[in-house]
């Protein structure tokens, strides 16, 4: 029998506020260059889960594993050094910057001492790798206008080319699509293909938008009530009656 090579490993990861059991005993885990999807309904602990394998907070209990290396708690500064990233479910974008800036900014915060930074190139040799993704993510007409002064689908884009900025080897995702009109949602799905096949890197991608995880995701997780209720290919995990009555809130 072949075992998967280690990568991300979710272990048993729990999370409770007072009697509230946000993530109740959560396994999985993740190959290189695999894409996962978390579906599930509001409140069932997905961004929960998010903030405890990427240090934001600190799980009650269980573990979080990176290529064998336990990750558990390390801050979002330990975990982009060991290539790892995420996207906010909320937009973190520098709104009084443009767009090109906020690309570079958000490399060089993982770069070097302050002094460093200080003394380096005003681009700190990023401007190149900035331009590229702003051509990837079709965003050179808007390249240097205020990023706060564009479309909300247009800013949650330059959000996500933040995140894959740092050449990450993983990213999570939370929420990419919401509230980005369809047309984007198309584009968003065939840039994350592009992103998987040239930079290699896994994601997992939290998303209430069925047809995008159904077409992006090979394998799903279907969270309810902080626990893993269904795990596989995504037409199973749809077609699961447990999940169907989970989202029919029973
Ligand atoms: N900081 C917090 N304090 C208390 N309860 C929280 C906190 N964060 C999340 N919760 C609760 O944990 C549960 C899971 O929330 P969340 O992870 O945001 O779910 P999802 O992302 O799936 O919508 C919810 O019941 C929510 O109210
Ligand atoms: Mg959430």
């Amino acid at each position: 029998m072949t075992t998967k090579p280690s990568f991300l490993e979710v272990k048993d990861v729990r999370k409770a506020y007072g009697a509230i059991k946000a993530v109740d005993g959560v396994s999985f885990s993740v190959g290189p260059g695999e894409i996962v999807g978390v579906i599930g309904p509001n409140g069932s602990g997905k961004t929960t889960l998010f903030n405890s394998i990427l240090g934001q907070i600190k799980p009650t209990s269980g573990g979080v594993e990176f290529c064998g290396e336990d990750i558990t708690g390390m801050s979002p500064l330990e975990l982009s050094r060991r290539g790892v990233g995420r996207t906010f479910q909320t937009l973190q974008v520098f709104t009084h910057l443009s767009v090109r800036d906020n690309l570079i900014a958000a490399a060089q915060e993982f770069k070097g001492t302050m002094p460093a930074r200080l003394f380096a190139a005003p681009d700190a040799g990023l401007g190149h790798h900035a331009d590229e993704m702003i051509e990837l993510f079709r965003l050179k007409h808007v390249a240097h206008l205020k990023a706060g002064t564009l479309s909300y689908g247009q800013q949650k884009l330059i959000d996500i080319a933040m995140a894959f900025m740092p050449a990450p080897r993983l990213v999570l995702l939370d929420e990419p699509c919401a509230g980005v009109n369809p047309s984007l949602v198309d584009q968003l799905r065939e840039l994350l293909v592009e992103l998987n096949r040239t930079q290699g890197g896994s994601f997992v991608v939290i998303e209430h938008n069925m047809d995008f995880i159904m077409k992006l995701c090979p394998h799903v997780i279907c969270m309810v009530e902080g626990k893993v209720l269904a795990e596989g290919p995504p037409a199973e995990v749809q077609a699961n009656r447990q999940v169907l009555e989970a989202y029919l809130g029973n």
